[in-house]
């Protein structure tokens, strides 16, 4: 007769059709009545006690990302890498049924749509629907608690394919989003219990997919100091260090000569050391990232690949070349026993904070389901952060579209959208609503042709597009780009529009009816020939507008919300992609280089980062009074008590904003910093340094809107990667063009704000 325990273990190891995620049983298991199952002990206390239990051949087949658990301990399966980038999302962790229950999940708009919106309070109130419903997935075996998101690494080059993951090129936009998304994904700053875990990637100068025979599987990233200090880490620091994540993933590439997954300097200097990513927190490889040791030439093997990897603090691998590798590096003596089970710990330990081995009862988390998943706010919220970023970059008055204009021409590829507008690391929407349907439920009659696709020779569908163009009130063209060309493991080599889609413009715009066009992806298109052409009435950014993206568009075009979202990268001249090679990663202007980001480009952009026009007209001041000296001293001695200096106020500046048109519209205030004569040459065009999102101003009403500063967005990164304040003048800017100014002068001697470690290790 079989055991009730024999049973229960029958049962919970009985294959249903999806690999189910599964909890120990710490009740009636084996693990109950250790110390892993006794909530009273510390984490550390508890993983350590359950990885004590393990043989080294258990412990091996445990250090890849989908492990098989111990079955005599009661430990089930349990897969590290799941993802939910901009919500749950289909990845090796996560299992969408085929209907019904748990068949979709809410799916907002791609990062970069998101992060143009400026709008903080959106961003950790999509994170907390995302990891609501990522529980409710996990709570029904559907999905881990450990999501590989968010990609953070700043969008240096236009072409990089998974630029649109990102928050954009600019690192204090992206370190602010950041702080904010971990904050909503993982339940708040560090909290006893992890909602769910993230993961900030990819760590470190990873952003080249393959580019012109470059891959990223053998890139070396060279990297200055200063470079990094100041563009490639912020991101990572207000990840780790401020927002706590529970893990971050180490990149592909080589960061100066050293794999990162293999890069102490990175990952234990940085991290560790510098930044206190603890013991309940551990670090993945990118997915095959330590086999691409050999690629980089840096062993000669993958014994050695894998204990390098583990000697330098990768504690899982997302591939299987540890749990392949791991005996013979022991039997080697390339490593020992007590290295492996540190990397356990680390992981099990964040798997105690999440109350993997706690009763459901006790558990703030466990009792979400699928009534918690698409629920209304949560689909409205969809369609807010989709309509707060959109962008509008040209208008001459076209938009909002009269209430004349009864008929829509829909042209071009992006025209019947629907999975196009979820982009990269996509789940199952509940719904997706195109722009042409978002049309006809607008009450329009609208017809659709789309005319061409995103890149061809064929122009067969031009007369059929131009014909609808012409029954029509009004053109809208659907275009740019999209996952066929920019994508993950694909980088673009052109930034112009296709030469077919502006051919097709080209002729629309020869029918004298107003033409708007909406532009698509997350990479921008050079606009110049359509900024030029003054038959082209307008043109509005719109990314990877997730499930309501239609709808939102929709919106916009006809006047029901005015736009307010930015851009938050540059849009660059076409021929930039032949002034600087992808895989140089200097930011500043030289002979080979015109300079990257707003930050450093020499260039004239077509659009400038932080472009972003509204139907309704602002005037803006800054408040009377405003400070005009500042003393270097006094503000390093009032800083002293805040937990980093460069986190400690410099000052919060008021600003009136004023809605002097005719209609409501929320209204984002960029707040630029510039000096040219503090610290050493050469200095930045400007930099962001705050920014603020006022909600509904009506027409005719002022608000304030306070932008706070810290000491680290005055202060200067030198080539060392420390940051000082430095005496001399410098101006604020506000709005993009720059709409007013106010000078202040910054007294007394240089103070040092951030030491940055050296790097003893790479060439
Ligand atoms: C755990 O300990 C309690 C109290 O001693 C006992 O009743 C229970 O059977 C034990 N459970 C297991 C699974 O050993
Ligand atoms: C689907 O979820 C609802 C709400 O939780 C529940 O009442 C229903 O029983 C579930 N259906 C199935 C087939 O599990
Ligand atoms: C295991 O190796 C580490 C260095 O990687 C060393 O510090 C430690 O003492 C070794 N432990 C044992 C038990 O040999
Ligand atoms: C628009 O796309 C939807 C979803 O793919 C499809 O069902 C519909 O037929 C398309 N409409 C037209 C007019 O092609
Ligand atoms: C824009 O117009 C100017 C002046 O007509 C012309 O010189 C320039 O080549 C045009 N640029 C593009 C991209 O069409």
């Amino acid at each position: 007769m079989l055991t009730p325990l024999f049973v229960a273990l029958a049962l919970l190891f009985a294959s249903p059709t999806w690999a189910q995620q599964q909890f120990p049983d710490c009740v009636n298991g084996p693990l109950a009545n250790t110390t892993v199952c006794d909530t009273s002990a510390t984490p550390t206390a508890r993983a350590k006690a359950l990885v004590a239990m393990f043989t080294t051949a258990e412990m091996i087949s445990n250090t890849d990302n989908g492990t098989p658990g111990v079955p005599r301990l009661g430990l089930p399966p349990y897969q590290w890498w799941s993802e939910a980038l901009h919500g749950v999302a289909g990845s090796p962790g996560v299992f969408f049924a085929s209907s019904g229950n748990f068949s979709s999940a809410t799916s907002f708009p791609g990062p970069i749509l998101m992060s143009a919106a400026f709008d903080d309070e959106l961003i950790k109130e999509v994170a907390t629907v995302v990891s609501t419903e990522a529980r409710a997935f996990d709570n029904a075996g559907r999905a881990g608690l450990d999501f590989f998101t968010p990609n953070i690494n700043p969008f240096r080059d236009p072409r990089w394919g998974r630029g649109q993951e990102t928050p954009g090129e600019d690192p204090f936009r992206g370190a602010q989003y950041v702080f904010n998304l971990i904050q909503g994904l993982q339940g708040g700053i560090d909290p006893a219990t992890f909602k769910i875990v993230a993961d900030c990637k990819h760590w470190a100068g990873y952003d080249l997919e393959n580019w012109e025979g470059n891959s990223r599987h053998s890139f070396n990233a060279v990297i200055s100091q200063q470079d990094l200090s100041e563009y490639y880490l912020p991101s990572f620091q207000s990840c780790v260090r401020d927002a706590k994540v529970g893990s971050v993933m180490c990149s592909y590439n080589a960061v100066n000569g050293i794999p990162s997954c293999a890069n102490t300097f990175l990952l234990q200097t940085i991290l560790r050391d510098t930044w206190g990513f603890d013991q309940d927190r551990w670090v993945t490889s990118d997915c095959d990232a330590i086999s691409d040791f050999i690629n980089h030439n840096y062993v000669a093997d993958l014994p050695h690949a894998a204990a390098a990897g583990i000697l330098a603090g990768t504690d899982v691998d997302c591939g299987s070349t540890y749990g392949d590798n791991l005996q013979a590096a022991l039997t080697m003596g390339l490593l020992n026993e007590t290295d492996i089970s540190a990397s356990l710990t680390r992981l099990y330990s964040s798997l105690v904070r999440l109350g993997y081995f706690d009763p459901a009862a006790s558990q703030p988390y466990r009792q979400l389901g699928w009534t918690d998943v698409n629920t209304p706010s949560a689909q409205n919220l969809a369609y807010q952060a989709a309509v707060e970023g959109l962008t509008l970059l040209k208008n001459d008055g076209t938009l909002p579209l009269s209430k004349s204009i009864k008929k829509l021409a829909l042209i071009g590829p992006w025209a019947n959208a629907t999975t196009s507008m979820q982009g990269n690391y996509a789940g199952v929407a509940p719904f997706l609503i195109s722009p042409l349907m978002a049309a006809q439920s607008a009450g329009f009659s609208a017809t659709y042709s789309e005319g061409t696709t995103i890149d061809t020779t064929d122009t067969s569908g031009f007369a059929a597009a131009v014909t609808a163009a012409q029954a029509a009130d009004a053109i809208i063209f659907l275009g740019g780009i999209d996952n066929s060309v920019e994508a993950e493991g694909n980088d673009r080599t052109a930034i112009a529009w296709t030469g077919n889609q502006l051919d097709l413009v080209s002729q629309l715009s020869a029918l004298s009816k107003p033409l708007v066009v909406v532009q698509f992806g997350g990479g921008q298109v050079d606009d110049a020939a359509l900024k030029n052409n003054s038959a082209v009435n307008s043109i509005l950014w719109a990314g990877y507008p997730g499930q309501s993206g239609g709808t939102a568009i929709l919106d916009v075009l006809k006047g029901k919300v005015s736009p307010a979202g930015r851009l938050v990268t540059t849009q660059y001249p076409a021929d930039y992609v032949n002034e600087v090679p992808m895989t140089d990663m200097s930011l500043r202007v030289s002979s080979s280089n015109p300079g990257r980001t707003y930050k450093w480009y020499s260039g004239v952009p077509t659009f400038e980062f932080g472009t972003g026009l509204s139907f309704t007209s602002f005037a803006l001041n800054f408040a009377p009074g405003t400070t005009t000296t500042y003393s270097i001293q006094s503000l390093v001695a009032n800083g002293k008590s805040a937990a980093h200096l460069d986190l400690a106020a410099f000052d919060t500046f008021s600003v009136s904003v004023h809605n002097s048109g005719k209609v409501a519209s929320d209204f984002v205030s960029l707040l630029f910093v510039k000096t040219t004569n503090a610290g050493p040459a050469p200095f930045p065009n400007k930099v962001l340094v705050s920014y603020a999102r006022t909600k509904g101003i009506a027409p005719g009403q002022s608000v304030t809107a306070r932008l706070a500063v810290t000491l680290g967005s005055i202060a200067r990164v030198g080539t060392d990667g420390s940051a000082w304040l430095y005496p001399g003048d410098y101006s604020l800017l506000l709005d993009v063009p720059t709409a007013v100014t106010h000078n202040f002068r910054l007294t007394g001697s240089a103070a040092q704000i951030t030491h940055f470690p050296v790097d003893t290790e790479s060439s």
